[in-house]
């Protein structure tokens, strides 16, 4: 067993003795609205692009519910759920060769800018798989706000990693736009002893041009493209 599988057990064994009260699960089609109702909220409060342009919740809440739709339908996604059943996380992933694509008539026009953006952010040649099943994207992440909550994160990339290495996936990739994900992916590898995510693409949404304007000018942060090994 390689180190970072061995630090992942451990890490995923701490978490569930700090975590008593919280489990995850494959996310499925029973999990649809508190998933939906939960990535809606956190990203419309915290997610920086959601932000920058002032979406709101009606705006988002259809397009993530065929989203979430999307991802209970392949079962490669994963939830949190705490005592009494409440969602407290959530993260949605989807084959890289089978992913959700918005009806872009009743898409809200914000999220048609933001997937615009994600587009530009370009993933590297050597990721990129050569049949379905090689390689998942982890396309949404949310955690309820409380410090009660602060391990759930961590608790939804291992049992995301452990679910999709056992279906026999090969790799993973996320397109990350909140530096508490990046921090998240720090503090596991110092777990770790080593890198277990590489960033193969940073961008700034502030330079990113859309139908000639600059939909994020002013905004100071970066995003970036992370890939990892099963
Ligand atoms: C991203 C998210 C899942 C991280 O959850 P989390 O790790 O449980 O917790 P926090 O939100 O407390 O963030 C963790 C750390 O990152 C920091 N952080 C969070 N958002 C940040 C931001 N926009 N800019 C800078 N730092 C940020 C926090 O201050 C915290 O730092 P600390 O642990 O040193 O105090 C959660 O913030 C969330 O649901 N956000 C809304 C949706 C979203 O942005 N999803 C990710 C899209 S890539």
């Amino acid at each position: 067993m390689s180190y970072v599988h061995f630090a992942a057990r451990m890490l995923g064994l701490w978490v569930r003795v700090t975590n008593l009260r919280t489990t995850t699960s494959v996310l499925r089609l029973e999990h649809l609205e508190a998933a939906t109702l939960l990535l809606t909220n956190e990203f419309c409060e915290r997610e920086p692009l959601c932000r920058v342009l002032g979406i709101q919740r009606a705006d988002v809440l259809p397009f993530f519910r065929e989203q979430v739709r999307h991802v209970a339908m392949q079962g490669l996604g994963i939830v949190a759920v705490g005592r009494g059943g409440t969602v407290k996380g959530v993260i949605t992933v989807e084959d890289h060769m089978d992913q959700f694509h918005p009806d872009q008539e009743t898409t809200h026009e914000g999220l048609l800018v933001i997937g615009a953006y994600l587009d530009s952010n370009k993933i590297a040649e050597h990721i990129l798989p050569s049949r379905k099943g090689e390689v998942y994207y982890c396309g949404l992440a949310a955690v309820a706000k409380g410090r009660e909550n602060r391990q759930v994160l961590t608790m939804l990339i291992l049992g995301s990693y452990k679910h999709l290495r056992n279906l026999g996936y090969v790799r993973g990739y996320a397109k990350v736009t909140n530096p508490g994900v990046t921090r998240r992916f720090k503090r596991l590898e110092k777990v770790a002893r080593g890198p277990v995510f590489s960033s193969t693409y940073t961008a700034n949404p502030a330079d990113f041009c859309y139908l000639g304007s600059r939909p994020f000018a002013g905004y100071q942060g970066s995003t970036g493209v992370f890939s990892w090994n099963s």
